[in-house]
């Protein structure tokens, strides 16, 4: 028996655990710049497995065979997660996802459809009751298939509060399991999507045999704080992204989340599943497999997050940290040095630092990794964690970057101020078949001469939409990272390099956009001799005829 004089009822309530859905794969996939290759989306629902998300969200198999295929892979290979795809309230969808799902160790299928008034007029040309209809016919065929179903109300911040009542309602009875309320266009704020919470919890049929999930959009930079105040209104699902990629402005950031759920555990007294020490090298796997750089400034994972740079900071921080800090940087993966190697490191200890940075490597690849390190050291002092993710960043698969593709051999810029000087460059490029190609171009400055003689050198026009260039590290001697994104047929391509030198890291950053289209092509052509039906290679690529690309 119970002996606590105050009795078992006495004890405080254990902690709410809130679940964890990654929609990285999904919402964040399906967003410019972040498209990656079936490889390595499932390089990366590894590493959300390892981080301890719930459940992740593999991708929309009916979107194409390619997105099926991708799915299936990880739910064949990734364990320790939940695998979850998603479907529109259709047949088709629908057994999509369950072919996607056949080997998954956790299998959900995810329907969805719009309940918003606006949606209903606009996008279906439905009634509610047609809505109701297909929402309960979406869910019980996904039942036929999978135990574990979850129902989206797309726009339902936007929905009438009684139809979306009925809708959540008549889900649960055809079986739902976790029904989402997603903000689809991050129009709400704090206190409406608590009150939401709150009033679906006591209206809807049976509400406690279903896991409410919130499912934010960050277009007024609110999502993490409407995401925290759905738990507040008993949310005990959030779907987030890493680095917060997804639509427009993107989806509640995980990491973000996680850590407020942390550092504030008195406050919303609930806890997740996550190991936050992997935050930063997911987030940074994310960034290398994707191209997109997260900004200096982001939230726990930006590489300013806990830097001091004024000196009334800097002297509390000698002090006492909490001054200045109210996380501690090891515990979501910085490490706890800043300067952490130089020349007289050793093999071991890179290999070291690599592996909790989340890079494998064998020894081919660490040997090639140590000789770029040590050449590093004779340029630069000090070598910092983003330095060595730069150098190991162009290795294999593994990691997300593939060997092979084309290659950069020589370049040689001239420019200058002044009457009559004209930017000129000129490079020689390996091609993947192992054909070396030498041409030159000017341009209106140095990095457009550049791009101009890569376009010639490879034979593909790229129109660059953006490009910028930062320091990876701090100091004179500190590298440069060149981050690009080029549209092709429609869809926004991110690529990125990092050299000492930031002419050698813009033409990298170019070959990396051009290499990216080179594996896809290189994919969809294997599948292809397969035999299989594959999407078609990028039309265009490589053009024959090479434009001059604009920057
Ligand atoms: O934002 C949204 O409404 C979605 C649903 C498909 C869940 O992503
Ligand atoms: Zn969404």
């Amino acid at each position: 028996m119970d002996t606590d004089p105050m009795g078992a009822d006495a004890r405080p309530p254990a902690p709410a655990r809130v679940a964890i859905f990654d929609t990285s794969l999904r919402d964040g996939e399906q967003s410019p710049g972040c498209s990656m290759t079936a490889a390595q989306k499932l390089r990366f629902a590894h590493a959300l497995a390892e981080l301890g998300v719930d459940t992740i969200e593999a991708g929309f198999p009916a979107s194409s065979r390619s997105d099926l295929d991708g799915c299936a892979a990880i739910a064949r290979e990734v364990r320790g997660a939940g695998v979850a795809t998603l479907a529109r309230c259709n047949d088709g969808d629908i057994d999509a996802c369950a072919r996607a799902l056949e080997h998954a160790e956790r299998p959900r299928i995810h329907v969805f459809i719009s309940t918003s008034p606006l949606h209903r007029e606009h996008k279906l040309g439905m009634s509610r009751d047609e809505v109701l209809a297909r929402a309960v016919a979406g869910v019980e065929r996904a039942r036929r298939y999978v135990d574990d179903v979850e129902f989206s109300a797309e726009d339902a911040l936007r929905t009438e509060p009684d139809f979306l009542v009925e809708v959540c309602s008549a889900a649960i009875a055809a079986g739902a399991r976790t029904l989402n309320i997603p903000d689809t266009v991050g129009y709400t704020t704090p206190a409406e999507i608590r009150a939401l919470f709150e009033h679906l919890r006591t209206h809807v049929l049976d509400a406690d045999r279903a896991i409410f999930s919130a499912h934010c959009h960050d277009d007024l930079g609110l999502a993490v704080a409407n995401s925290l105040a759905a738990i507040e209104g008993g949310a005990r699902q959030v779907e987030c992204t890493i680095n917060g990629i997804g639509e427009r402005a993107g989806n509640c950031a995980l990491e973000e989340l996680v850590m407020a759920l942390e550092t504030r555990r008195a406050w919303f007294d609930a806890t997740t599943g996550v190991d936050t020490r992997r935050l930063v090298p997911t987030s940074r796997l994310l960034s290398r497999l994707t191209g997109m750089q997260v900004q200096r400034n982001k939230a726990i994972v930006g590489a300013n997050a806990f830097a001091h740079e004024s000196g009334i900071h800097q002297h509390g921080m000698l002090k006492h940290r909490g001054t200045y800090e109210i996380l501690r940087p090891e515990a979501v993966g910085w490490a706890k040095s800043q300067m952490i190697m130089g020349r007289h490191s050793g093999r071991a200890a890179l290999a070291d630092r690599l592996k909790e940075l989340g890079f494998t490597l064998d020894e081919a690849q660490l040997n090639q990794v140590f000789g770029r390190f040590k050449a590093l050291t004779e340029k630069k002092r000090e070598v910092f964690d983003a330095d060595l993710e730069a150098l190991a960043a162009g290795l294999d698969s593994g990691n997300g970057i593939a060997v092979g593709g084309w290659r950069l051999l020589r370049l040689q810029v001239s420019t200058g101020v002044g009457e009559g000087i004209l930017p000129m460059a000129s490079v020689e490029v390996c091609s993947p078949d192992g054909e070396r190609h030498a041409e030159a171009a000017t341009g209106d400055g140095p990095v457009h001469a550049i791009f101009a003689a890569l376009a010639r050198g490879t034979g593909v026009h790229l129109d660059v939409e953006s490009y910028h260039v930062s320091s990876v590290t701090t100091g004179e001697d500190a590298q440069g990272q060149a981050s690009l994104t080029a549209r092709i047929d429609g869809e926004e391509i991110a690529g990125s390099a990092t050299s000492t030198d930031i002419l050698e890291a813009s033409a990298l950053a170019w070959l990396d956009i051009v290499n990216r289209l080179h594996r896809r092509d290189a994919a969809a052509a294997r599948r292809d001799s397969a035999g299989e039906t594959g999407e078609a290679a990028t039309p265009g690529f490589p053009t024959p005829r090479p434009r001059v690309a604009t920057v």
